[in-house]
């Protein structure tokens, strides 16, 4: 079946073919042809073309080159243009005039156009036939002048009559009196007379206006140019078709991309490009795509797209609808945009929010001592970082409480365990206290010393970043039970003798000599190897070069461990560290804390019993050391002798801080050199003292004064 219609079609097409190539069957490209400034476009052709140029002698025109420019002729009719697209022609044709004088008509002339044998007709549309006099009769006649249309024009001697002669441009002569005009003219007029008739031989008018003038013209107005041998002329419109067939007898008779129409007042069609195309429809070739973009931007907006026969205008990104009418912003591209201001607006907000924090934050980095910071190396944490190694100080890292700060544990991207102390208060004295803190331990560099490690002044209340120290307080281990750590000598000892060096540093070495002013079992921390550190050093004063400090200077430290003499003199020397490592020595030899309430409620002085006691040879009552061997009991009584020595109530008669440290560490690098000898039981209890002190690891600060 499908087979068959296949066989049926291309039986067809070879029966219509011959015939669909009958008509422009030559290569019309060459003959495009000019007269003058006149193309000459097929299926018209000039006299000496090739006879492929034209379609048939009809077609033929004639240049007269005796003009200048060359003027081009149908018979004797100048042809002013020919077009295609319209299927027109227009030409000149003399106005008909008559003048009068007073025996009558003195000159008189009409026109005549004789379209016979040419493809032109009269076009009915295009033209307008006109008469100007004020007693006047305009005629077109036609067909022989049996048929006719015409108009009638009075008017009196006041009318002044436009004088048409020598105008050569439109003019619109019939808006006044002194004029008539008619646009009723039949179709397909091959050959017009046109006349003019006076009703009374200008006899009442003769002085204003003698002549009369008609003329078939172009428009809706008088398109008069001048004419050869000073007439004037008027431009009238032809319409011209072609052949004597219709567009369903003849397949293909117009070239590519055309539309053929037959014409509806004459046999004949018309070829016309497609719309968006442009070429001659007339021949082989026909119409190509007009590119519309290369033209002057026909989009109003958007990005002109040639396509086949049309353009397209695409609107930008983000923006829908017809580019040729106009773009509006799509309905995703105001979400996005909608989405993006709102984001915009967060993101704004933010900004300013951060701008505010880091202003606040430059404030109080700047209130915070800014300056200070800069004569130490020490590393400027940011606060963010602070907060989230603490876990935004959360109450369970909080490892304990000094005097003028809570210390939190946090680790740095879960590696570096730090301790970081945040000031207690924001009133001015707090700070600093606080920074006083900083500035003295950075100018410490002891192994016996807790380390600073850096500093955050940009938050509101100042923070000190410390290495943590993972074994807790000297006190935690005095006191808890659970803690087998002081159950050797020896390690009592190098706890001791390594916080007698770090104090001793701090007197003789450092410059200027620091006086810590809050030695107690508290502030002594003990690391992984239970090497002691010194800590808290909020209290703390630089000595300068005077060596004293102004007696105004307020008491600062913890009740039991403070220099009794600074209460009479006001004056605070480093005499008075030795006094509070007096008591550390004590607490440690005898586990009583420095103040106690007796049974009745009265209070106990560890100073007084210790001191009693030493003096009444009853040590033995206050001893809670661990002794095992003879030498062990020798050590201690040097030292409770030292720790008595050391709360001397005048300070003169205390040994200095280099004399204590060189005891204590005399007696404790004999255990070290001894301890090749000694079993490894003690490193083990250590290593598990170790564990069991991670596993409750708990601080406990005395409260200050
Ligand atoms: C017509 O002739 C021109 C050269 O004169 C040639 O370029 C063109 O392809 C021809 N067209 C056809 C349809 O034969
Ligand atoms: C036709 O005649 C004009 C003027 O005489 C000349 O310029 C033109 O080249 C001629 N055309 C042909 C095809 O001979
Ligand atoms: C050209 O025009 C002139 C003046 O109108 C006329 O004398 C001449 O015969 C014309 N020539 C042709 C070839 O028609
Ligand atoms: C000829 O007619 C075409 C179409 O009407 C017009 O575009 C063109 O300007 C005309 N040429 C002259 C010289 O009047
Ligand atoms: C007008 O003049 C012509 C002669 O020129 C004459 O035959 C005619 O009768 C006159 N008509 C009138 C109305 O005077
Ligand atoms: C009017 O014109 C005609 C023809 O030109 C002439 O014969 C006649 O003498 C003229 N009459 C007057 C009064 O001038
Ligand atoms: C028009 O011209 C043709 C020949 O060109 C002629 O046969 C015909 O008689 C003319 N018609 C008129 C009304 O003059
Ligand atoms: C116009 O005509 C009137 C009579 O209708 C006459 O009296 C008058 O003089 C004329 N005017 C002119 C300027 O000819
Ligand atoms: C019209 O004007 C022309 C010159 O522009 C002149 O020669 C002619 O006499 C005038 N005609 C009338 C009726 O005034
Ligand atoms: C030219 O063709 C037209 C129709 O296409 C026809 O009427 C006319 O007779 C033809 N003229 C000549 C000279 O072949
Ligand atoms: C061409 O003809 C088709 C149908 O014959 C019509 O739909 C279309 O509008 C025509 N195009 C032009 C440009 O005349
Ligand atoms: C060109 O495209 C527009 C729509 O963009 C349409 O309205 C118009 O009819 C098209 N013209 C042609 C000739 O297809």
């Amino acid at each position: 079946m499908g087979l068959q219609i296949l066989c049926f079609a291309i039986l067809f097409l070879c029966v219509v073919y011959p015939e669909a190539a009958l008509e422009p069957s030559q290569n019309q490209s060459h003959c495009e042809s000019q007269c003058g400034d006149q193309s000459v476009p097929y299926p018209f052709g000039l006299e000496n073309n090739s006879h492929e140029c034209f379609i048939n002698s009809s077609y033929k025109l004639s240049c007269n080159h005796s003009f200048t420019p060359p003027k081009l002729f149908f018979s004797n009719v100048p042809i002013f243009n020919i077009s295609v697209e319209t299927a027109t022609a227009t030409v000149h044709l003399d106005t008909a005039y008559t003048c009068y004088n007073k025996s009558g008509v003195e000159v008189g002339f009409s026109q005549t156009l004789n379209l016979t044998g040419w493809p032109f007709t009269i076009s009915s549309t295009l033209n307008t036939f006109m008469a100007i006099g004020c007693d006047t009769v305009g005629l077109l006649s036609y067909e022989g002048v049996q048929r006719g249309t015409g108009c009638l024009s009075v008017c009196d001697n006041s009318t002044s009559i436009r004088n048409l002669t020598g105008i050569t441009q439109q003019v619109e002569p019939c808006s006044e009196f002194g004029c008539c005009q008619t646009t009723k003219i039949p179709k397909g007029l091959k050959f017009i007379e046109i006349d003019l008739l006076s009703l009374f031989n200008h006899t009442y008018i003769l002085a204003s206006n003698p002549c009369d003038i008609a003329f078939l013209t172009a428009g809706p107005n008088a398109n008069l140019v001048n004419g050869p041998e000073h007439k004037v002329s008027s431009q009238v419109v032809l319409d011209w078709t072609v052949g004597d067939t219709t567009c369903d007898k003849v397949k293909n008779i117009c070239g590519h991309n055309t539309n053929c129409t037959n014409s509806n007042y004459s046999s004949g069609y018309r070829c016309s490009c497609w719309q968006g195309y442009a070429g001659n429809p007339y021949t082989v070739e026909g119409c190509k795509d007009m590119n519309e973009c290369a033209n002057e931007q026909p989009c109003k907006q958007g990005t002109c797209k040639n396509t086949p026969g049309n353009y397209t205008c695409q609107c930008p990104f983000g923006y829908q609808g017809d580019g040729k009418v106009g773009c509006s912003i799509s309905t995703a591209s105001k979400i996005i945009i909608g989405t993006g201001a709102f984001i915009f607006l967060v993101a704004f907000v933010l900004f300013l929010h951060w701008r505010y924090k880091k202003k606040i934050q430059e404030k109080n980095h700047r209130k915070n001592g800014g300056l200070l910071l800069g004569h130490l190396s020490l590393k400027d944490f940011k606060e963010t970082q602070l907060v989230k190694a603490t876990n935004n100080f959360d109450a369970r890292r909080l490892l304990g409480e000094g005097g003028n700060g809570w210390v939190y544990k946090g680790s740095i991207e879960n590696m570096i365990e730090i301790a970081v102390k945040k000031s207690k208060g924001i009133d001015q004295n707090k700070i600093e206290q606080f920074l006083n803190e900083a500035d003295v331990v950075s100018k410490i560099n002891h192994k016996n010393v807790v380390k600073l490690l850096g500093v955050c002044l940009e938050s509101k209340v100042p923070m000190l970043v410390y290495e943590f120290v993972p074994n807790g307080t000297l006190s935690h281990h005095i006191y808890a039970s659970s803690s087998r750590i002081l159950s050797s000598w020896r390690i009592c000892l190098k706890i001791v003798a390594e916080t007698a060096r770090a104090l001793d540093y701090m007197h003789s070495d450092a410059n200027p000599p620091i006086i810590h002013r809050d030695v107690k079992p508290s502030n002594i921390l003990l690391d992984e190897t239970y090497t002691a550190k010194v800590s808290d050093f909020g209290a703390s004063k630089l000595i300068p070069k005077d060596r004293t400090i102004e007696p105004t200077t307020q008491g600062q430290g913890t009740f039991g461990y403070f220099d009794p003499e600074f209460f009479q003199t006001g004056e605070l020397t480093t005499k008075s560290d030795v006094y509070g490592f007096g008591v550390v020595l004590m607490e440690l030899l005898s586990k009583q804390k420095p103040l106690s309430r007796g049974q009745s409620g009265e209070s106990i002085s560890l100073v007084q019993v210790f001191t009693s006691a030493l003096e009444n040879n009853q040590l033995d009552q206050v001893l809670k050391v661990p002794v095992a061997t003879e030498r062990e009991t020798e050590d201690v009584k040097i030292v409770a002798n030292l720790a008595v020595r050391c709360v001397s109530m005048s300070s003169k008669d205390r040994p200095t801080m280099t004399e204590v440290a060189d005891v204590l560490n005399g007696l404790s690098k004999e255990y070290r050199s001894s301890q090749v000898e000694g079993s490894g039981d003690e490193m083990v209890s250590l290593l598990d003292e170790q564990d069991v002190m991670s596993a409750s690891f708990d601080l406990e600060y005395s409260s200050s004064v």
